[in-house]
């Protein structure tokens, strides 16, 4: 085999970083989604909470268009031989609305912050103006399909882990090790 093989087997190291930089921005954002609603006015996080969770969520937001960009201008690696043709389709089928879900969950979350034409300020660095305001609704709505979104992201997150963890323990192929860069 040679070293242009070997490497086309293996994710980039920055797909590898970007994989794992966005499950820990996805799980801190459903975590502390979760808690910061609960929260009531004299909390010091009544603030701080959704400031946090706005300003992941929009640098998530960057991060997976540059992903995007990235995957396009990088490629894959080649599938692995021992995953059949049929779990490899159901793998980019899940990929794909992991994808879908999560721009679904960042635009859907901008139109709960922005529904009183409040621009989102990105960890103070910068700031998103709100260009879709003022719908009737528009934050109830939003906050609802939010939330359900978020839950189908995250039972699919669970599905694509334990996919993962059965490809790593049973099936004892390489598809885990390299997305661990190894
Ligand atoms: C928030 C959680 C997660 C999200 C949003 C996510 C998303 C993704 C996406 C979109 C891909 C496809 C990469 C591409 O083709 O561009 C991928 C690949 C992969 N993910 Fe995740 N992932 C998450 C969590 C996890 C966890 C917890 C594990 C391991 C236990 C894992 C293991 C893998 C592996 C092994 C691949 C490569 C699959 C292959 O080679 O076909 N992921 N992930």
């Amino acid at each position: 085999m040679t070293q242009s093989d070997t490497k086309h087997e293996q994710w980039h190291w920055a797909s590898v970083v970007i994989h794992w930089v966005s499950v820990l921005a996805v799980l801190s954002l459903f975590f502390l989604g979760l808690w910061m609603v609960d929260l009531n006015y004299y909390s010091e996080w009544y603030r701080t909470g959704p400031d946090l969770h706005k300003s992941i969520g929009i640098s998530l937001f960057v991060l997976t268009l540059f992903r995007l960009v990235w995957l396009k201008l990088k490629g894959k690696p080649t599938a692995l031989s021992t995953v059949s043709r049929r779990d490899h389709n159901i793998a980019k089928l899940a990929h794909t609305v992991l994808y879908f879900l999560l721009f679904s969950v960042m635009l859907v979350g901008y139109l709960i912050s922005t529904a009183d034409g409040r621009a989102i300020e990105v960890f103070t660095v910068f700031e998103v103006p709100a260009l879709i305001y003022g719908i009737d609704k528009q934050e109830d709505i939003a906050g609802v399909v939010h939330y359900w979104l978020a839950i189908i992201l995250i039972s699919l997150v669970a599905l694509h882990a334990l996919a993962a963890l059965k490809h790593h323990f049973i099936n004892k192929d390489r598809t885990l090790i390299r997305m661990l860069g190894r």
